[in-house]
């Protein structure tokens, strides 16, 4: 009998016929590293942070998570958020193309554009939601900016610099490779690539065909030259705020917990993420459990038991809740979340 083989299904729960997307507004503001431009969707709610989001190389804010914030279970989360996402300067659409030896900012420097945001829309606090490059970003702006950041989703986050192995694998890639492929290896895995499904086929050619692609090089080389996070366990330089750990399952270093690349689970699967989500918010209070489907409030009970009985770093396939919470931060019990999917 031929071998059962194990088959990625992207999920789909489009918005109902009832459910709009809310009008968005898009903006830019100036900052000492250049002009940074965001769109905001919803209206702001005076007593709850903002949701901000920041994309991966190779995206804008749409192509990163339109299908997460458009999912029609996540509609309930974020009609209680203003929602701000930020695109990497020259990735917003229609953006020309830098000129010639334009310094692009680093990713410190993309971190600290976000204060300049956030002052011009007068938000005072922020849950993050970033992948890969953009989750880093985030962190590091969580580090200069501890009061400001009430929670942190980090999708597929390498905290690390390139280590020498890494620089030399990297350029030797660069001698085969085209910059869209790198970045194609960089956001999915070569079991997905190689599988070329339909979403495969869409990113290539956004990617491929980007009439930016010489602004997303800049945005890969910057990545690329991100220095240290830095997080130490228990010592000083700690995220201070709950962050939900999300690694995408298609990520090829998947077990070393933070994932160089691969596997997009916004886009992907958007419904476990939107489970998460919502648990994580519920954990820091601004989800009622009436709001939660029934199979994520068993799971809640079971996890909450589970976490207090041995508290040990487990790496379920779902959701694992952590005590001992890693190399990310080292706050209170329960204050990190990691989700593998
Ligand atoms: C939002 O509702 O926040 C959203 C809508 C479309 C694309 C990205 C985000």
């Amino acid at each position: 009998m031929a071998e059962l083989q194990e088959v990625q299904i992207t999920e789909e729960k489009p918005l109902l016929p009832g459910q709009t997307p809310e009008a968005a507004k898009t903006h830019s503001v100036e900052t000492p590293y250049g002009s940074v431009t965001f769109t905001v969707y919803g209206t702001p709610k005076p007593t709850r942070p903002a949701i901000l989001t920041y994309h991966d190389v190779g995206l804008n804010y749409k192509s990163c998570f339109q299908p997460l914030f458009q999912f029609g279970d996540m509609q309930e989360i974020i009609q209680n958020f203003v929602r701000v996402h930020v695109d990497a300067p020259g990735m917003e659409e229609g953006a020309p193309v830098f000129p010639l030896g334009y310094q692009y900012p680093s990713l410190d420097q993309l971190a600290d554009m976000i204060p300049c945001v956030l002052q011009y829309l007068n938000f005072s606090t922020i849950i993050g939601v970033g992948v890969g490059a953009g989750a880093y970003i985030l962190s590091r702006y969580a580090l200069n900016h501890p009061d400001t950041v009430e929670g942190l989703v980090l999708i597929n986050i390498d905290p690390n610099a390139k280590g020498w192995m890494d620089w030399a694998a990297h350029k030797l890639t660069g001698l085969t490779s085209s910059i869209p492929e790198m970045i194609l290896g960089h956001l999915f895995s070569q079991e997905e690539l190689s599988g070329n499904s339909e979403l495969i086929q869409k990113y290539r050619n956004i990617i491929t065909h980007a009439p930016n692609l010489d602004n997303i090089e800049l945005y890969w080389n910057s990545y690329n030259n991100r220095r240290d996070l830095n997080f130490e366990r228990g010592g000083d330089i700690t995220l201070k705020c709950p962050v939900m750990l999300v690694v995408g399952d298609q990520a090829p270093h998947e077990d070393a917990v933070m994932a160089d690349s691969g596997g997009q689970p916004q886009l992907t699967q958007p419904g476990k993420l939107t489970e998460a989500f919502k648990y994580f918010l519920q954990g820091m209070g601004y989800m009622a459990s009436s709001c939660m489907t029934r199979l994520s409030r068993s799971r809640t009970a079971s996890l909450t038991s589970a976490a207090s009985i041995d508290g040990n770093r487990s790496r379920s396939r779902t959701l694992s809740q952590s005590s001992e919470s890693g190399t990310l931060s080292s706050g209170p019990p329960g204050h990190t979340m990691e989700v593998s999917c």
